[in-house]
């Protein structure tokens, strides 16, 4: 039984802060859980709680690391600590909102969090196996975010995350070293032509790109210098995050950053065409703002057979609105995100109603993360088959890929990799 539960503010990968959350079990068993936080967020997002006024530049958690210490725990002590469920909507219903604004989504996930931790490792089981069941053996394929743009980068690139996509590798490992190593490749690549190659928020280049296309020409060149053959070892996955150039969430997209100046969604699926068709691109999350729902629903039905059509914005982890893309047709796949929706049971429930519909789901991290390694195991259990968390550098993006290598190497011989 849950003992005591306390929280803490501290820093995430950008210096804002965050909540870090410790439960303590009668029988001695003590966890900890840090809980990150987006950039790019969706509206719809569940509430991450901040104090405002000048501390921080009001980036304080200071009221949600309150609600955890002065509310949460009241409620919580006592409780079972292997009944998540009933642990996770306790807080739900405490906090009595729609998304979680009166204690905040990060006061709730933190505990969520370190509560599956705390039963975890009382049940002595590793948190892959204790969330996912001892046949937990897939070992997801890493899209590594190797060029970044948008919110996440200060440079001329209008699509936010150009990611690498092993899926042709035997193994997690050897697909983590593919990427890693082409990496470093992309690296001299841009030195050579007088490119920047200072790192954006996920770790990933951020160079002053002329354009979209010619972002992934660079990345087509670091893969073949590398030794890797372009759609067989190696492919290329975007997220637009389509909602940074919409200024209306709509069907209108200024893409004048990167040269393609003003347009419709109908001009945008037609540039998208020419992309998919010369560039081995697999996965293409948010092409289109989150408001633009037939936007998807016509990506999806014109290249949903070929590549995976992934939302984040429109659906935020919520199964309100991943209910409504599968009734209409938007998307083939749904990006999972802790802290969109702010409980682990809530994100087990978002997985399970894209399986159901036979959807797919990647797993992901935020732009601003901390240390800890929750999603590698999360990512694990959940059976997804691919997770993004970031490029071959920056701590706090390694630290899930190191757990991923330990996971892997705990199964021996028992592990499975593979892209479908
Ligand atoms: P975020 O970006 O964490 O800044 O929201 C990630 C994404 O859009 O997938
Ligand atoms: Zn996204």
């Amino acid at each position: 039984t849950i003992k005591s539960i306390s929280s803490l503010e501290i820093l995430d990968s950008r210096g804002n802060p965050t909540v870090r959350t410790y439960v303590e079990l009668n029988n001695g068993i003590r966890s900890v859980a840090s809980v990150p936080s987006g950039a790019s967020t969706g509206k719809n997002e569940a509430n991450e709680l901040r104090d405002g006024g000048k501390r921080y530049g009001g980036k304080g958690v200071q009221k949600a690391v309150d609600n955890v210490n002065n509310h949460i725990a009241k409620v919580l002590i006592g409780k079972n600590v292997n009944d998540q469920k009933d642990i996770d909507y306790s807080m739900i219903e405490l906090d009595g909102t729609d998304n979680k604004s009166k204690l905040g989504a990060n006061a709730i996930l933190g505990v969520s969090m370190a509560v599956a931790k705390a039963a975890a490792q009382s049940s002595g089981l590793p948190l892959y196996q204790y969330l996912g069941g001892v046949n937990s053996v897939r070992i997801p394929v890493p899209c590594m975010n190797i060029l970044n743009g948008g919110e996440h980068a200060d440079n001329s690139v209008d699509f936010q995350e150009f990611m690498l996509v092993p899926h042709g590798a035997p193994s997690f490992k050897e697909g983590l070293r593919y990427v890693a190593e082409t990496f470093h490749v992309l690296k001299g690549v841009l030195k050579k032509k007088g490119l920047a190659t200072s790192v954006g928020d996920e770790g990933g280049f951020a160079p002053n790109c002329e354009s979209n296309e010619a972002a992934i020409e660079l990345i087509i060149d670091a893969i073949e210098k590398t030794g890797y053959k372009p759609g067989i070892d190696l492919s290329i996955a975007i997220d637009s995050a389509a909602n940074s150039f919409s200024p209306n969430l709509d069907d209108n997209y200024d893409l004048s950053w990167s040269g393609l100046g003003k347009m419709k969604t109908a001009d945008l699926l037609e540039k998208s065409a020419e992309w998919i068709d010369k560039y081995p691109i697999i996965l293409w999350e948010d092409p289109v703002s989150e408001g633009d729902w037939d936007g998807y629903v016509s990506f999806t039905k014109r290249f949903g057979d070929k590549i995976e059509v992934v939302g984040d914005d429109n659906f935020v982890t919520n199964t309100k609105y991943i209910k409504k893309g599968i009734e209409l047709g938007a998307c083939n796949s749904a990006l999972i995100k802790l802290n969109q929706i702010g409980t682990v049971t809530e994100t087990i429930e978002a997985v399970r109603m894209c399986r159901e519909a036979g959807w797919r789901y990647f797993l992901s991290h935020r732009s601003g993360e901390t240390e800890d390694t929750f999603l590698a195991d999360f990512a694990v259990a959940m059976d997804g088959g691919h997770l993004k968390t970031g490029s071959a550098c920056r701590g706090e993006r390694i630290a899930k890929y190191n757990r991923l290598l330990e996971i892997e190497n705990e199964l021996r011989g028992r592990s499975e990799y593979r892209w479908k």
